[in-house]
């Protein structure tokens, strides 16, 4: 990365303004006074000073994304615009999605260049709650939604795991619940309601984990995840 970029990205100054702090000699790289704020820098392993103090690089990023509907979650499409396409070009690099979202579903989105939490966050064996808003059409009943809670065959090798189900509204066929699910397979909120004759009209979700959907971003913002987030994403 260029060093000016390095320094503005950290907030240091705008750009033009660390190139000055570069040409006064207030920067070091390395233990080295550089007057020269195009030269090349590795962020994670150079060590940059700016007036003698030592400048940290996130190695990590954790961003929360509010997931619109209409974008893919990949990190390159021919076609749709995707979900990385909604931050600023020089935030993405190495991020990526943990986990996917259908391209109609909307709400919680983690992305982050942390291979391992994300690894940690899908695998099958790490049961990793996920909480969806769910607006369903379909002639439901509370022998259904209780099938639901118990598991339900959506056609794979083994029914699904038990689910918590929580009744928001039912008003003629129509019912919205919040349902909770312990694991990420292919459509597996959809698959579910169709298992028990419902169609998810809309769907949202609302957390994973200990990260919950901050209901202040609006639809296609994003903003860091706190410290707090990020350690309980790791515990
Ligand atoms: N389940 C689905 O069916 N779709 C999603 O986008 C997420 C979970």
């Amino acid at each position: 990365m260029r060093l000016d970029k390095y320094l503005a990205d950290l907030q240091v100054g705008t750009r033009s303004q660390v190139k000055e702090y570069v040409k006064k000699g207030l920067v070091s790289v390395n233990g080295q006074v550089v007057k020269k704020a195009d030269i090349k820098i590795d962020e994670a392993t150079d060590e940059v000073r700016y007036q003698g103090k030592s400048l940290s690089y996130q190695k990590y990023r954790y961003y929360m994304l509010h997931k619109p509907s209409g974008v893919v979650t990949a990190t390159k499409d021919n076609i749709d615009k995707t979900v990385i396409d909604l931050l600023p070009k020089e935030l993405t690099k190495d991020i990526f999605p943990v986990g996917r979202l259908d391209k109609d579903t909307e709400g919680l989105l983690l992305l982050t260049n942390d291979g391992e939490l994300s690894h940690n966050l899908l695998s099958p064996k790490k049961h990793v709650a996920k909480t969806y808003y769910v607006e369903c059409d379909g002639q439901l009943d509370n022998v259904k939604i209780e099938q639901l809670c118990a598991g339900v065959d959506i056609g794979d090798e083994a029914i699904t795991l038990p689910a918590k189900v929580e009744v928001i509204t039912i008003k003629d066929d129509n019912y919205v619940i919040k349902l909770t699910i312990t694991e990420g397979r292919f459509h597996q909120v959809k698959r579910m309601i169709q298992a028990i004759g419902g169609q998810v009209i809309y769907l949202k979700r609302l957390s994973m984990r200990s990260l919950v959907l901050d209901e202040t971003l609006e639809k296609g913002d994003f903003r860091e995840l706190s410290a707090e987030e990020i350690a309980g994403l790791k515990s």
